[in-house]
């Protein structure tokens, strides 16, 4: 039984509270763990979560801060945690072999054995991820990177948000509190009983574009509602879906389509506001909007839909417009002064990174970087820390890439300028079929091995990742 579109009110998952503070750090404790989620009428779910929740809790942080989280892994399986998008040193990182084992588990099983043999720092139990964030204000988020296993864990659940302020962004007069909203879209489908139907592992091959579901969620909600004031709103949409891409719009009643603006991206606020009637989001992608609904009389019902999919998954949710409100909001012409456009040279060195599938000898896919699937061992670049790079994406396909640890900005695609959803810091740019993605990226505060990989999560499992060292 599909859930009605637009009976569930939109959930908004719970802000994480530190254990306790000190010296400038905030030390929070999670667990993984299983939890029942009511998603379905009449069915639960057992859900992965980190809590037991999905979404987990989100993190409130402050750019500059340190931020240590300690994971308790109450699941049966080994877990990495990934913050996407955070200026993370090497070991805090996520690395896919930097297994955390089950609490409840023998040191030195299969899996441990693996992760040793692919250079992993494996922990039973317990790990302690510590975040200096020395970054802008962002919608940063976490969820599972386990080698192998990314596309099934996140799908269970292991995915949060992970906010974090400055002052810069403090100061200005956004919508806040109530009226800054975390919306994470994906994509899920389901077994009768109510469990996540997810393929078989490793059946990959037969899932060449990933793995899609059928119900829509924003924040584990299916197709939900949420009531709004006549007021300003700030959401902050992520493309949490292992593989689903959006084109997302407001339609408003009588046909119009109402606009968002724009005021950040992945990696925070833009210089400056833009009005967009469409955004394309591509998985592991953030676009920070502000929608007025004071355009709109009492009683307006505004539905987001996914123009770029078919059928019941072209409703994602709906919004309405209940009751009037103060509104001491707006978006200033001016955004941001820290954001300043990365400044190309002649000598700085460009490199080429190509996201392909072939053939391997046995006749099955292999999903490749460069020619190669992911070798823990391989470093295909080694920028050095703090100079500025021409990086070059090019792919046969759709393919989210993703570069841990810079933050870039997008300068050509397909040989011309950056397109509309290319504005400001990015961390994930959507490389689209026979397409090239140029853009400069800088490396800073770490140095170490990091990756790069497609945010497809099936195709990330079909190791389309690769290593860089920072120099
Ligand atoms: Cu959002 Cu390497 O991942
Ligand atoms: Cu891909």
């Amino acid at each position: 039984p599909l859930p009605r579109p637009f009976a569930v009110p939109l959930p908004v998952p719970p802000v994480a509270r530190p254990v306790r503070s000190a010296h400038g750090t905030d030390f929070y404790e999670v667990e993984q763990r299983e939890g029942t989620a009511q998603i379905l009428p009449g069915r639960s779910t057992t859900v992965w979560g980190y809590d037991g929740i999905f979404p987990g809790p989100t993190f409130a942080a402050r750019s500059g801060r340190r931020t240590v989280v300690r994971v308790r892994n109450g699941l049966a399986v080994p877990t990495v945690t990934h913050l996407h998008g955070g200026v993370t040193p090497p070991e805090s990182d996520g690395y896919p072999t930097d297994l955390l084992l089950p609490v409840r588990c023998a040191p030195g099983g299969a899996d441990a054995g693996m992760a040793a043999a692919h250079g992993g720092r494996t922990a039973v139990g317990y790990r302690s991820y510590a975040y200096p964030l020395p970054q802008r204000a962002a919608t940063l988020w976490y969820h599972d990177h386990r080698m192998d296993f990314s596309a099934p864990q996140v799908w269970r659940g292991l995915a949060g948000f992970f906010l974090v302020t400055d002052a810069e962004e403090e100061r200005l007069p956004l919508p806040h509190g109530e009226r800054d909203v975390p919306l994470m879209l994906c994509d899920r489908s389901f077994e009768e009983d109510g469990s996540f139907r997810y393929p078989a592992p490793h059946d990959h091959d037969a899932f060449p574009d990933g793995v899609l579901g059928d119900v829509q969620l924003v924040n584990g909600a299916p197709w939900p509602v949420l009531d709004v004031c006549a007021t300003r709103y700030r959401f902050r949409l992520l493309n949490a879906s292992n593989a689903r891409r959006y084109r997302l719009r407001l339609d408003a009643p009588a046909g119009r389509s109402a606009p968002f603006v724009q005021i950040g991206s992945d990696g925070g606020l833009l210089a400056a506001p833009r009005a967009v009637t469409s955004l394309a989001m591509a998985p592991g992608e953030r676009f920070d909007v502000v929608v007025d609904f004071s355009a709109f009389p009492l009683g307006s019902e505004l539905t987001l839909r996914n123009t770029a999919a078919a059928g019941g998954m072209r409703d994602v949710m709906r919004f309405r417009v209940v009751r009037t409100g103060k509104d001491d909001s707006r978006v200033p012409a001016r955004l941001s002064t820290s954001f300043a456009p990365l400044v190309p040279d002649r000598t700085m060195p460009v490199r080429s990174f190509d996201f392909r599938r072939t053939h391997g000898p046995d006749d099955r896919q292999m999903w490749t970087v460069n020619g190669r699937p992911f070798d823990t061992d391989a470093v295909l670049a080694s920028p050095r820390l703090g100079r500025v790079e021409r990086w070059r994406f090019s792919s046969d396909f759709h393919h989210p890439v993703h570069v841990h640890l810079g933050q870039f900005q997008v300068v050509a695609r397909g040989g011309r300028g950056p397109g509309p959803a290319d504005a400001g810091w990015k961390d994930t740019v959507d490389v689209r079929p026979y397409e090239v993605v140029e853009v400069l990226v800088r490396f800073t505060h770490y140095q170490g091995r990091y990756m790069l990989h497609c945010h497809n999560l099936e195709h990330e499992d079909m190791a389309m990742m690769a290593n860089f060292q920072v120099v």
